[in-house]
């Protein structure tokens, strides 16, 4: 059942050009498709083959003749017709149902709206086709529609026709001037409303920008045309590539599997990155919807005029353009702690999520060697780990080698399907450096460890640092070889600076206090002389490589990063490294039934961090959070999310008793009053802000529940509102100051019934409360708000519980594992996708202890052996059993 990279095939038939016709209903929509279409003599295959799904084919004819049952056959979702000739006209009428169609994937009705998901392979439930991404080509498309229900008729390219049928129906013809693969098609029609600007390129071209959206929310698409237009100037900035269309259209949906997908010109959206504004999201949503325009507006370069060959290169388009997206949130910043902030959120996420599934039955290569169903490698490891590799070449070749790189990438594969290795060719060509071994990153799965040895040689004034590489085995990977790892690092002397490097085999950097050494052997021994003190190393710099840093340093070194390493990210990881190791102890204790106790070092390195004005306040916050329960667990063999939780409470608790007064003076300081804007300043205010609210009502009294309770009613921004209502939802209090809180809940529910994102944030907030059990979240799927075939509703309540609240889900009677089954089982019927992503909650059972392992399997059993399990989850769970 599963297909293999190295079993990669040249279609037999290339496509030149493909007219489209749809007849729009919302129950039975008519497709007629004519396809221009030549052999490719280079190819093994010499038969037609197309691809299609969920289709019923009402005629299919080659060269004007209509073609018998047995000029053909299908076998699944493949079609072959052979002997054809070496020129084909196909014409092909399907007709399909996209009222029935909650896949979300293919032609759908959202809200009585139609939209399209082609990516990976949903074209394929619109019309037969060679629906594979190296097949490339032109398209026009005729829309004809009830002109009442669907007054908007738009698809990729741009509009040449439009006008009246007469019958109540009217109809709009678009060309898409580029050729692009099947999975870049899109169609959208209904009633919709748009914000639109004429927008001047640096060039002097003026292109229309357009932001749809549902009646009802034009006052929340301004943030989302920004962030285009910020995407637009910045790519010509910084990579000097222009928008190649007169126009550019965003269309926001809820009803979406991921966060968005960038059709040529007519990228469609979750309305979770698109609607904003003061009333209804926060300061991360803001965040989030920079970075996602961003995102697709970037892959309209880096995926869509180069594309990918097949699905098994995804990282070729998605890790390369997460590291544009990262690098325009960063650039739009623009300080030292902006960018140093954005960083530690990304590695944040790939520490937490992708180290855990590169350590879990789905790891794979971040160009995967086979698959079963692609939509299941979407993966952080495909997006996350990518981006780190494309990131490990700017930091190996530099700002300006890696430009040229850019450059000659797109100066060979303009207009082409090409692989990840093109890519790494390009950048080895133009900078003249071999990067043979650096393909390992792409073939070999797991996350390496590194660990350091150093020795002083005093007198000599010789300090040596041995680092030694080494990569645990993954499902199919028994052996690694050595990766190619660029290891950003400094010295620091005893009164904190940095000392001038003088490393052997690294003469041009003599006198640099920054160093990028390459370890590219298992073990390498780098020699510094004319070291004239005992030095504290600073080593990954930037987190420079996806690595697992394996050094043991005192807590006396660690102290001394925190106050002095001069580079950000490395002051943070010390920071996180002593709240790490206290927090594993106390976890232990917690196990052992010891007496819990946090020590004064600690305290009073929290107290310095939070009264340090030197630091940004975005810096601080995120130097003040303790490593999240799913981070101190990958410290264990065998994981206890009790005791870890109750540890890491204990600390925040404890924390908020010493320093009740600094934080209540942070909370006063940081407080900002006045319009709400989503500048970086104001929000690192907010934040420091809203973390010492949340730090004091660990340890509540009155005065600090009236706080958040004032800060409840009163802030007129979402970010202050859900931070209060956060606090407020997962506080110890006693019984009357809860039930206080709980008045807010409902006020808020209230308040916000209409607006879907924010009750999407109200389910979300109860699925990750501590004192929210299976119990309620069986009480909360019956709340008439709740639906499963909503996937951002299904995932703020029913991913909420099961992935963000671990002291809960692994509950000691297993009854979080049955309600995970009877979902999974039942979002299978209605979503194999999303279902597939619930099925990954499990993943990792083997990390805990038996007797949870043991109701584990039985639920992953249960959902092994349920009828019609698509190939989407069966792939999951049965990797998952063979672990
Ligand atoms: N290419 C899209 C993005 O990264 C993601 C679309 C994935 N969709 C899917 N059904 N697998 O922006
Ligand atoms: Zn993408």
């Amino acid at each position: 059942q599963a297909i293999y990279r190295k079993d990669y095939v040249a279609p037999g038939y290339w496509v030149d050009t493909v007219e489209m016709g749809f007849d729009l209903d919302l129950d039975h929509t008519h497709v007629a498709t004519r396809l221009t279409m030549r052999r490719n003599y280079d190819s093994a295959e010499k038969d037609l083959v197309l691809f299609g799904a969920s289709l019923k084919l009402l005629q299919l004819r080659m060269n004007g003749v209509n073609l018998k049952k047995s000029a053909y056959t299908i076998d699944g979702e493949i079609m072959r017709i052979p002997n054809a000739p070496d020129q084909v006209v196909l014409e092909i009428e399907t007709r399909i149902q996209p009222v029935k169609n909650t896949s979300l994937s293919g032609l759908y009705a959202s809200n009585g709206n139609f939209i399209t998901q082609c990516e990976a392979e949903g074209f394929r439930k619109i019309t037969w086709f060679p629906d594979r991404p190296d097949v490339m080509a032109k398209y026009t498309v005729m829309l004809r529609a009830d002109k009442k229900k669907f007054p908007v008729l738009l698809a990729n390219g741009n509009l040449i026709e439009e006008g009246d049928l007469g019958d109540g129906r009217h109809f709009a013809k678009w060309e898409d001037p580029f050729k692009k693969p099947s999975y870049l098609f899109a169609l959208v029609a209904g009633k919709l409303v748009c914000q639109e600007e004429k927008y001047r390129l640096q060039s002097g071209r003026k292109v229309l920008l357009q932001v749809w959206v549902e009646d009802g929310n034009l006052d929340k698409t301004q943030h989302a045309m920004d962030s285009l237009k910020n995407s637009i100037r910045w790519d010509e900035d910084r990579f000097g590539l222009e928008l190649d269309l007169d126009r550019f259209m965003i269309v926001a949906t809820s009803d979406f599997n991921m966060g968005a997908m960038e059709n040529k010109g007519l990228n469609i959206f979750n309305t979770k990155y698109v609607l904003a504004n003061p009333r209804i999201a926060t300061d991360v949503d803001y965040a989030g919807i920079e970075s996602v325009v961003g995102h697709e507006y970037f892959h309209n370069w880096t995926g869509n005029r180069v594309t990918c060959r097949d699905w098994f290169q995804l990282s070729l388009k998605e890790g390369l353009t997460v590291f544009r997206d990262q690098e325009f949130s960063a650039d739009l910043v623009g300080t030292v702690t902006g960018r140093a902030v954005k960083r530690i959120e990304d590695v944040r996420v790939l520490r937490q999520v992708q180290f855990s599934e590169d350590a879990g039955p789905m790891a794979h290569p971040v160009r995967p060697d086979s698959f079963v169903e692609i939509n299941n490698f979407y993966t952080v490891t495909i997006y996350e780990k990518g981006a780190e590799v494309v990131r490990m070449y700017y930091t190996l070749l530099g700002h300006d080698g890696f430009r040229k790189g850019m450059d000659l990438y797109f100066a060979r594969h303009d207009g082409q399907a090409v692989e990840c290795d093109d890519f790494r060719a390009a950048m080895a060509d133009s900078s003249g450096r071999d990067l043979t071994q650096f393909e390992r990153w792409y073939s070999q799965a797991g996350t390496p460890h590194v660990k350091v040895q150093t020795a002083y040689d005093a007198a000599a004034q010789i300090y040596e640092i041995t680092l030694t590489q080494s990569c645990a085995a993954t499902p199919g990977q028994a052996e690694k070889l050595p990766f190619h790892i660029p290891v950003a690092m400094g010295l620091l002397d005893s009164a904190g600076h940095d000392m001038p490097l003088y490393c052997d085999g690294y003469e041009n950097q003599a006198g640099a206090s920054n160093l990028v050494l390459e370890l590219t052997d298992a073990t390498q021994t780098f020699r510094f002389s004319q070291v004239g003190s005992l030095p504290v190393p600073s080593l990954l710099r930037n987190f420079s490589a996806p690595v697992i840093l394996d050094i043991e340093y005192s807590d006396d070194d660690l102290s001394h990063l925190l106050a002095h390493d001069s580079d950000p990210f490395n002051r943070w990881e010390a920071g996180q490294r002593l709240a790490s190791r206290r927090l594993v102890r106390l976890t232990k204790a917690v196990q052992q039934g010891e007496k819990l106790e946090l020590d004064q070092l600690f305290i009073e390195a929290w107290r310095s961090i939070l009264n340090d004005e030197s630091l940004d306040p975005s810096f601080r916050e995120l130097m003040l959070t303790l490593p999240s329960e799913a981070m101190i667990a990958e410290e264990f063999s065998v994981v206890d999310p009790q005791a870890i939780h109750t540890a890491r409470q204990f600390v925040r608790a404890t924390l908020t008793q010493h320093l009740r007064a600094d934080l209540l003076r942070t909370y006063e300081t940081y407080l900002t009053p006045g319009k709400y804007s989503p500048d970086a300043a104001s929000m690192a205010k907010r934040s420091l802000k809203n973390l010492s609210l949340s730090y004091l009502l660990e340890w509540v009294d009155d005065s600090t529940l009236a706080l958040a309770l004032t800060q409840f009613d009163e802030a007129e921004n979402m970010t202050d509102r859900l931070a209060a209502l956060t606090a407020l939802t997962n506080f110890n209090g006693s019984g009357k100051q809860i039930k206080q809180a709980a008045k807010a809940l409902k006020k808020f529910y209230k308040e916000f019934k209409q607006e879907a994102l924010v009750i999407d944030k109200w389910f979300m907030l109860q699925a990750t409360a501590h004192t929210t059990d299976v119990k309620t979240i069986c009480e909360l799927m019956e709340h008439p708000a709740f639906t499963l075939t909503n996937p951002n509703r299904a995932r703020s309540l029913i991913f909420g519980f099961c992935n963000a609240n671990p002291s809960r889900f692994h509950a000691a009677d297993g009854s979080g594992y049955i309600l995970w089954a009877e979902l999974v089982i039942a979002l299978n019927k209605i979503n194999p996708q999303v279902a597939a992503r619930l099925a990954r909650s499990l993943d990792r059972w083997k990390k805990y202890p038996e007797h949870l392992q043991k109701k584990m399997k039985a639920a992953l059993g249960k959902v092994a052996a349920a009828k019609n399990l698509s190939k989407d989850v069966a792939e999951v769970v049965s990797k998952a059993l063979a672990a």
